[in-house]
This record gives structure tokens, C-alpha cells and sequence, in this order.
């Protein structure tokens, strides 16, 4: 019995009842797989992997057949799995994150003396995290040509695209014919009328035939995915050609290299935690990496648009259209507006990036995978 833990133990261990464990093995949902001499329930590691999988799920708040069909899916390993438990705890943590951030404006607003609307309160109950952030978006962000010349000529001669995580519509190439898919409704309600059509879909599983468009292109939306190898290969199935914007948030290649997250949000790189590497990515499909350069005055507001004009940074409206400051909560964006605020008025920020004001355009781990 060694490798085995006996049903108390692990009940102990996970915080749930011996009848909750017991009531599992009768539904066929977790069946430890050996009894002790005495005869009562043994756990295997396996055993043990599979509970917490389903325990993660409870909390997830699924009920017990929708979990039965989830951890019985015979398509998934042991590490697509944890890529699916991952994506899914972070996307609830991104909920949580923008019921923070509502609760937060509505104690400034009291605070004011100003009540906010049941809308407003019910807003981002239910909401996925475009559905909650997604009205800051089109403020500040739109097509930045020189990256959008760069990723057009990836395209090829392709004549159909699909565009996938589309949202307003940015990058979709003027002279091909292109389908987009996008799951959040919000998004989607912002695109321009005479926009390419779109339909509701995630990366993860894209509702057409195998090769039906000559390129699928994916725009800052990664990062986004439950599940981006998936997606990836979703991508690829249904396309000829593959160009994904996107960046390389090791250490090296993004998170150390641009002044914002290496010296005053390095909350980011817990976001980016046990999320696929760009080799990771770049393997899956077969691609080649092309290292996209930010331009001083890039039009479109990412995240790391503003590196040569930091006060930009200070503002509300450039801040709420990027998701990484909803992500990492009002705490740490306040932290870190507060001590940038004190560096440019102490001219500390410009001592320490003095290189940056010659550059025209900058290397900050931003790629295109092409396949
Ligand atoms: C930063 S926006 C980028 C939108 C657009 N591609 C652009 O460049 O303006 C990220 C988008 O990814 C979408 N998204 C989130 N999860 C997704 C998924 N699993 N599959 C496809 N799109 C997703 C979001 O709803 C959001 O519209």
C-alpha cells in the first residue's frame, strides 16, 4: 500500500468530507483503484490527480455530470488537462479581477457623493473579461500600419483570412476576403458597420471545415486563450497559412526587456506563469518567428505602445484598454502609477531609460509566428 493514501487521509488533505470522497467512487466520477487489508478505500497518485481535477472543477462551480464529461474526455493527457484547469482558474480570476475593479470605482464614486446605476452594478456579474473591459477598448486602440504592413505581407498572396479573436476589427486586411470569429458579444458590437462578418467562436474550436480559408490570423489575443496550443492547431487545421502577433513574455524576451513590467509591474510575469513558451508556441505549428518592432509612436495603444512616451501610462482611458491592468487588480496598477508618477516628476525615469528617447522603434520581444 505505500504508494496508496487511505480515504481519511486524503480527505483530510483536501478538505472534504469522507462521504463526499465515498459518494464520488458511487457515481464513478473518482474510484480509488485499491482497499487497504482492512478493507477500506486506497488513493493512487493517479487517483489523487484525477480528485483534484475534479475538485478544482467544484470550485469552478460545475455541477457533477458536467464534470463526469470533463474528466472522462479520453482526447486530453495529463498536461492538456492542467493547460485546461490553468486557463480556466485564470479566467475566473479575471472575473473576480473586474468585479474588483467596478467595486473599487463605485467606492470612489460614493465616496463622491454619486450613486452608480444598476447597470453598472450588474454589469460584470457573468461577464467574461472582454465583456467586462471591453466598452475602454476602442478609446485608444486601432490598426498601426507599419505592423500591420508587416503582418499583411506574412499573409502571402492569400485571398480568404479568417481573423481569430478578431474584436473591433483592427488588422483585417482592406483587399481579401475575410471571415473573423470572436467570443465576446461586447466586442463584437463594436465592430464598424460594413465590417467582415463574424461569428461567435473561440480559438479553441473553430466551427469550420478542414482548410477553408487560404491564412487564419490571430492579433494580440493569445495571451487570451484557455487554451493556445489548441488554438494554434484549430488555426492551422482550418487554414493553409498561420500569422499570429503576439510576444515572447519569458523573462528575456519581454518581461526584463521593457522598462513597465521590469521595474514597475512585475505582477505581469505571475500572469504569464505556466502559460506555453514562444518556443513552446512556435513548435506546435511548425512556424518561423519574425520579431515585430514597436515604433516610438505606435497608433495602436498595447501594452507596451507607449515605451518612448511613458506619461501616457498616467492615464486612465490608455490603461483601461489594456487588459494587463485589470489583470494584475487596482492594487498593483496603483502601486505602480503612483511610483512612475514620482519618477517622471523626478526626472529618475529619464536618467534610467536615456537610451530609449534616440530609438525609433523598439525591440521588446513582440513576434509574428508564421506558418
Ligand atoms: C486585445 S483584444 C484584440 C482584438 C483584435 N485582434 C485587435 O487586434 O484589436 C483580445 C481579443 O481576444 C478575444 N478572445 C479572448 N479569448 C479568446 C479565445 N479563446 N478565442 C478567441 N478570441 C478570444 C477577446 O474577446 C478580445 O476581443
Amino acid at each position: 500500500m505505500g504508494e496508496h493514501l487511505t480515504v481519511g487521509h486524503v480527505a483530510e488533505l483536501a478538505g472534504v468530507s469522507v462521504r463526499t470522497l465515498h459518494h464520488y467512487d458511487e457515481i464513478g466520477l473518482v474510484h480509488p483503484s485499491a482497499r487497504t487489508a482492512a478493507g477500506y478505500r486506497a488513493y493512487s497518485a493517479d487517483d489523487v490527480e484525477r480528485l483534484r481535477e475534479v475538485l478544482v472543477y467544484r470550485r469552478l462551480g460545475l455541477g457533477l455530470r458536467e464534470i463526469a464529461d470533463l474528466v472522462n474526455d479520453p482526447a486530453l493527457n495529463a498536461v492538456a488537462r492542467l493547460h485546461r484547469l490553468h486557463g480556466l482558474l485564470l479566467e475566473q480570476r479575471d472575473r473576480a479581477a473586474a468585479l474588483v475593479t467596478a467595486i473599487d470605482t463605485e467606492l470612489k464614486e460614493r465616496a463622491m457623493g454619486l450613486r452608480t446605476t444598476p447597470q453598472q452594478q450588474l454589469g460584470p456579474f457573468g461577464a467574461q473579461l472582454y465583456e467586462a473591459i471591453g466598452s475602454a477598448y476602442p478609446a485608444t486602440r486601432r490598426t498601426e500600419p507599419r505592423i500591420a504592413a508587416q503582418l499583411w505581407a506574412a499573409l502571402g498572396d492569400a485571398e480568404t483570412v479568417l481573423n481569430v479573436g478578431a474584436g473591433s476589427g483592427s488588422y483585417e486586411p482592406p483587399d481579401r476576403d475575410v471571415t473573423a470569429v470572436e467570443p465576446s458579444a461586447v466586442m463584437r458590437d463594436q465592430r464598424p458597420a460594413g465590417a467582415a462578418r463574424c461569428l461567435a467562436a473561440s480559438a479553441e474550436s473553430l466551427p469550420f471545415e478542414d482548410q477553408s480559408f487560404d491564412a487564419a490570423m490571430a492579433v494580440s489575443t493569445l495571451h487570451h486563450w484557455h487554451d493556445p496550443i489548441a488554438g494554434l492547431r484549430e488555426m492551422r487545421r482550418v487554414a493553409r497559412r498561420v500569422v499570429v502577433f503576439t510576444h515572447d513574455a519569458s523573462a528575456a524576451g519581454w518581461l526584463h526587456r521593457f522598462w513597465l513590467t521590469r521595474d514597475y509591474l512585475p505582477e505581469v510575469a505571475a500572469l504569464t506563469a505556466g502559460r506555453p513558451s514562444i518556443d513552446e508556441l512556435r513548435r506546435a505549428i511548425n512556424a518561423r518567428l519574425e520579431p515585430v518592432l514597436v515604433p516610438w509612436d505606435c497608433a495602436d495603444g498595447f501594452f507596451e505602445a507607449h515605451w518612448r512616451r511613458p506619461e501616457a501610462y498616467l492615464e486612465e482611458p490608455v490603461r483601461r484598454a489594456v487588459s494587463v491592468w485589470s489583470r494584475v487588480g487596482p492594487e498593483a496598477e496603483h502601486r505602480a502609477i503612483d511610483r512612475l508618477s514620482a519618477d517622471l516628476t523626478s526626472n529618475r525615469w529619464s536618467e534610467r531609460n536615456s537610451e530609449l528617447v534616440a530609438l525609433d522603434a523598439a525591440e521588446l520581444g513582440l513576434r509574428l509566428l508564421v506558418a
